[in-house]
């Protein structure tokens, strides 16, 4: 396989600036195909800024976003996330008074008609998909209880449940793992793994330096909205300088 065709999404020249501060300033990347990207940078240094401006949420002042050789700036969110782009949200934004299956379902409805496009076969697949999605999370058990009565791990798997059922091909995660035990963090791990060796690309918003390492191919370094290094994790992870940024040590 080519490089080029290796790359799944490729960011070119993208920025975002709010009043003035340039959030994301001038960013390029690619998201290669069949591995795990993973953002790491300081808070505030622009990386759920970056998913916003992949999916639509926000659209870039200026640059490039684009999926399998086409351009998808200034696409509407839900177009975007009807190519293959999923995602999950610091926040999580679960609809909260719904059930676990309901909320895993939502992303299979294609719309609000009663007759949906593929009939009967369709519907049995979107079934399958929550099935395997609750299954892989290990929600299944609580299919009928609500968002909000879920413990904080259990949140945090349905928001990765909502993205495995939808069937995206690239999922962009955004702190997933943040406030898991080190009990649910094995399995959380163990989960995108699986999934990465099924065949989808994801790109990984992480602050623990375990879980980088455990997970990443690799390492995309933001700062104050700027990429300063993207490589191998052994050696983004090694480089003092980055190291210095991370914890805080910047000089003035
Ligand atoms: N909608 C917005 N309006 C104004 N400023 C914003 C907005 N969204 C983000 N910012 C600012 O842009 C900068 C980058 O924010 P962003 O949320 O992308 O950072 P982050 O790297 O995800 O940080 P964290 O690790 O804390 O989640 C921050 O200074 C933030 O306050
Ligand atoms: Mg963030």
């Amino acid at each position: 396989m080519s490089d080029q065709q290796d790359i799944l999404l490729q960011v070119t020249g993208v920025a975002k600036t709010f009043g003035g501060l340039k959030a994301v300033d001038d960013v390029t990347l690619a998201l290669r195909a069949g591995i795990v990207t993973t953002l790491v940078g300081p808070n505030g240094a622009g990386k759920t800024t970056l998913f916003n401006l992949i999916t639509g949420q926000l659209v870039p002042d200026r640059g490039e976003v684009v999926w399998l050789g086409n351009s998808i700036v200034r696409l509407p969110q839900w177009k975007i996330a009807r190519l293959g782009i999923g995602r999950t949200f610091q926040d999580l934004k679960l609809f909260s008074h719904m059930t676990v299956e309901e909320n895993v379902t939502t992303v299979t409805e294609r719309g609000s008609w009663l007759w949906q496009p593929g009939g009967a076969a369709a519907k049995a697949a979107r079934r399958s998909s929550v099935e395997a999605a609750l299954e892989a999370t290990g929600l299944k058990d609580k299919r009928h209880a609500r968002a909000i009565d879920l413990a904080f791990a259990e949140r945090k798997f349905l928001s990765l449940a909502r993205v495995m059922a939808s069937g995206a091909r690239l999922w962009l995660l955004d702190e997933p793992a943040s406030g898991l035990d080190p009990g649910s963090y094995e399995r959380f791990l163990s989960l995108l793994r699986n999934s990465v060796r099924g065949g989808v690309t994801i790109c990984i918003i992480e602050h623990n330096l375990d879980i980088v390492q455990g997970i990443s191919d690799r390492i995309a370094f933001l700062d104050q909205g700027r990429l300063l290094a993207e490589g191998e994790p052994k050696t983004i992870l090694s480089d003092p300088a980055l190291a210095a940024i991370y914890f805080g040590e910047r000089a003035a």
